[in-house]
């Protein structure tokens, strides 16, 4: 099956806009899952299609939390979105992955506990493997683009994704760090994922690193402002890397050669309906 490539970019804390897309126009998308974190920037940059969704929306009135994620995924499908890459400020377990530092991440611990997790239940029952939840294609072209975009990349890591608000606990820090080998922790990756799998959605994850947690003693709690601050240095290399997915890419696609774009081939228990 071929198709046309249509980049879906959901942008975290620092990350509001996409440079130099054309057509740019914020356009309304109703989902049955409610409403999307905000309008959607759609446009096209070198002959491809783009959409850019901010997470928390324009304002920031989302948190990790009420981030509507069905909505979201749902919205970026309606409008034909192939391929979901997430940007989002992450905090780091490892010395060598610093603030300033982008890593691809490739495998989750999901520890939030309040978010709807599922386009299935009522009516219609259906278990996708998330087994490998971000797509190795869609990685390679992140890893690409942000090294071209001056980035200190890492590809591969475990993202450990909490509920928050607030951050974790020394002993939490510890435990994600020494005893579950997790690299980065975030608040918004999670259901992201799990629920673009779902949509038949190829989906990869850029986590900007902006502190080292609570864990390192050779530096002090992650706080907001420290956060911000990191976010800020980084937001010019940030718009670089998406700037640089549509030559990466391509206007034209192909199937997934991972299959995240059937991924509901065997994945539905409920009979269809006579
Ligand atoms: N986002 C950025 N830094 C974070 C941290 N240390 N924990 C959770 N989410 C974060």
């Amino acid at each position: 099956m071929s198709g046309q490539t249509m980049i879906g970019v959901i942008g975290g804390s620092g990350l509001y806009e996409i440079a130099g897309l054309e057509d740019a126009n914020w356009v309304d998308v109703e989902s049955p899952w409610g409403a999307p974190s905000d309008q959607i920037l759609t446009g096209s940059l070198g002959g491809v299609a783009m959409a850019f969704l901010p997470r928390h929306g324009r304002g920031h009135v989302h948190s990790p939390t009420t981030v509507p994620y069905r909505a979201n995924i749902d919205a970026l499908k309606r409008l034909g979105v192939t391929d979901v890459i997430s940007v989002s400020a992450c905090g780091s377990f490892r010395d060598a992955m610093a603030p300033g530092d982008f890593v691809v991440v490739d495998q989750f611990v999901d520890r939030t506990i309040a978010r709807e997790k599922s386009f299935f239940g009522m009516g219609c029952v259906a278990h996708v493997s998330v087994a490998h939840p971000t797509c190795p294609r869609l990685s390679d072209a992140c890893e690409t683009a942000a090294r071209d975009a001056g980035v200190t990349v890492h590809r591969g890591g475990t993202y450990l994704a909490m509920e928050g608000p607030q951050f974790s606990t020394l002993a939490e820090s510890r435990m994600y760090r020494e005893v579950w080998g997790c690299d980065v922790i975030g608040m918004t990756n999670m259901p992201e994922a799990k629920l673009a799998r779902e949509a038949e959605l190829c989906y990869a994850s850029v986590a900007m690193i902006t502190d080292y947690d609570s864990w390192h003693p050779d530096h002090g709690e992650v706080d907001v402002t420290q956060i911000i601050a990191t976010l800020m240095g980084n937001a010019e290399k940030a718009r670089t890397m998406v700037a640089g997915l549509p030559a990466l890419l391509g206007a034209d696609r192909e199937t997934c050669p991972h299959g995240c774009d059937r991924a509901l081939e065997y994945a539905i228990l409920t009979a269809p309906e006579k």
